[in-house]
């Protein structure tokens, strides 16, 4: 579908599924040449709920043990952040000693990221990385290292593979953005 329509707003085809396949495959690549020896026990850390398309597809790809955290934040309201990050479901296990991938959807200004990796440090975390399916370079305004990143996008709204417009617009396969 070139076009799609959520809520009153229209988007069009940004990244086709296979492209974002082949990117999901390569960030896989470097997270099983790095976790393959590292010593510890990982654990993918899903934030809910953007990225429950982008953890499975990573999770069905990995090749080493690591075990599945969630938890549930909001920042956004329509198009634009908040700015106000809401914890809304805790972590779902204990993160103490342990090496942890936090699992995002999108990176844009980096304030919920900021916010997680902090508070993850604070509970005792051996280690935390940063691993997001998209990244917008021209809003991120933090020094936290996104170390896996597959896909950059413009400072454009995107819907589609987990990623939603006011809770609508998740299930599609597809990467869409804003049609203005
Ligand atoms: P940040 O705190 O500004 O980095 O925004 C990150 C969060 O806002 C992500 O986890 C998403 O839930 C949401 N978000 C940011 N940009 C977009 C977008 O283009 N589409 C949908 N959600 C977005
Ligand atoms: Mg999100």
């Amino acid at each position: 579908m070139e076009k799609i329509q959520v809520h009153e707003k229209t988007f069009r085809l940004c990244i086709p599924y296979e492209k974002i396949e082949k990117a999901i495959d390569a960030v896989a690549d470097k997270l099983n040449r790095d976790y393959k020896d590292k010593k510890g026990s990982n654990a993918f850390l899903c934030i809910l709920n953007g990225s429950i398309m982008f953890t499975a597809e990573l999770m069905k790809r990995s090749r080493f043990d690591a075990e599945l955290l969630t938890m549930k934040i909001s920042s956004y309201e329509g198009t634009t952040s908040t700015g106000v990050i809401r914890e809304v479901i805790g972590l779902s296990g204990e993160v103490a000693g342990k090496n942890i991938i936090i699992v995002e959807d999108i990176v844009d200004s980096g304030n919920t990221i900021e916010v997680i990796y902090n508070d993850l440090k604070a509970k005792g975390a051996a280690d935390v990385k940063v691993c997001t399916m998209l990244s917008k370079p021209g809003c991120y305004k933090k020094d936290i290292p996104l170390d896996y990143v597959a896909m950059e996008i413009p400072d454009d709204f995107v819907v589609g593979f987990g990623l939603d417009y006011n809770e609508l617009g998740r299930n599609y396969k597809d990467i869409y953005i804003l049609d203005e």
